[in-house]
């Protein structure tokens, strides 16, 4: 049976780095009520002359490496991005141009949090079917360019950064056992970025009163990621006739550790199964999961035949899971 397996990791965060003591200057708020409400420390922000692009192309670079395809093997580009270097061309198009990925076709794909699991479920499905047999799938983000910095409901929980995975066919047990995306297009107004698209567009109006920048119903973002990335990882599960018990490493999308812990709980793993970085990089949207995978990989995480699931929730709402045999 064809189907995808994961043969590189990268990742590629911005040097400086912005402390919750930091942000206890810039807006009414402390360190003791980011940690105990969010989990996070601190976050990366890219700095002048970087953009999606520059921290995408150095992830999926460091994942070609690791993997040993070359750029030009690559038939299926994706970048997973809300914040991309320009509306268009796709941000997919200046990295295949920047790594030289001459053979691939390149689009991004906009599914906000969930956008990287989106990628590896349209790259997983093309290489189960023959259509594609190298795939490299970025998630890569600059949320600090449209946060609103005055707001203390939303700017202290997102950080910048990128992280990639290339795909390559396989015939034996390892790959890709399954992915499954969501979306319930009913609660687009829960957590989005009014202005600067055809509806607002980018005009003076639209950044007097604050439209460009990303808004969040946080509470209510809460209790439905919760909810449904529990459903999310059972689906992936029961798709394979496995159990909570099978997973040896769960890589959940990095929002908020509350969220985490009570997925955690829900599924009855203990936390070292639970993989989590967001006290180092706040919520990176869909770049988080790809950081989390590299980070995990890089320092051995990950052993021969291990089960990996990835758990994601994002704007939309969109969610999903993918089911790995590593
Ligand atoms: O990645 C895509 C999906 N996104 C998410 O999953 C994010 C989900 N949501 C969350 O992570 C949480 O809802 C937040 C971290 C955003 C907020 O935590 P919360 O426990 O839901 O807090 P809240 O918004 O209900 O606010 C609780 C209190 C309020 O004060 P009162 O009304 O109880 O007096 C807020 O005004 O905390 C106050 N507050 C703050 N205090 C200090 C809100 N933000 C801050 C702040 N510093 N930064």
């Amino acid at each position: 049976m064809l189907r995808a397996r994961i043969v590189g990791t990268g990742s590629s965060v911005p040097e400086k780095v912005l402390t919750n003591f930091d942000l206890e200057k810039m807006v009414d708020t402390s360190d003791e009520w980011i940690t105990t409400r969010t989990g996070i420390k601190e976050r990366r922000i890219a700095g002048d002359g970087e953009y999606t692009s520059t921290l995408a192309t150095r992830a999926a670079a460091r994942a070609l490496e690791m993997s040993g395809v070359a750029a030009d093997e690559i038939d299926l580009l994706i970048v997973a991005t809300v914040t991309p270097d320009f509306p268009f061309p796709s941000t997919a198009c200046i990295v295949q141009s920047n790594l030289g990925a001459s053979r691939a076709a390149a689009f991004d794909v906009s599914a906000a949090c969930s956008g990287f699991i989106y990628g590896l479920s349209l790259a997983s499905n093309a290489i189960k079917t023959g259509a594609a047999s190298k795939a490299l799938i970025i998630g890569a983000e600059i949320l600090t360019r449209i946060l609103d910095w005055t707001d203390r409901n939303t700017c202290l929980l997102f950080g910048d950064g990128a992280g990639a995975a290339v795909l390559s066919s396989c015939t034996d047990e390892h790959g890709i056992l399954s992915t499954h995306i969501h979306s319930d297009g009913s609660y687009w107004e829960l957590l989005y970025q009014e202005g600067c698209g055809s509806r607002n567009p980018a005009v003076q109006e639209t950044f007097d009163a604050k439209r460009h920048f990303l808004r969040m119903q946080g509470n209510e973002v809460f209790k439905l990621a919760v909810r449904a990335m529990e459903d999310a990882a059972l689906e992936a599960l029961g798709a394979n006739g496995l159990s909570p018990a099978d997973i040896d490493i769960f890589i959940p999308h990095q929002a908020n550790r509350r969220i985490i812990d009570a997925i955690g709980k829900r599924l009855g793993l203990g936390s070292d199964k639970v993989f989590v970085n967001l006290d180092r990089y706040g919520n990176t949207s869909a770049a988080s999961i790809p950081i989390a995978l590299d980070e995990a990989n890089r320092t051995g995480r990950m052993g021969d035949g291990d089960l990996v699931l990835f758990d994601a929730f994002g704007g939309g709402l969109t969610w999903g899971s993918a089911l790995i045999r590593w």
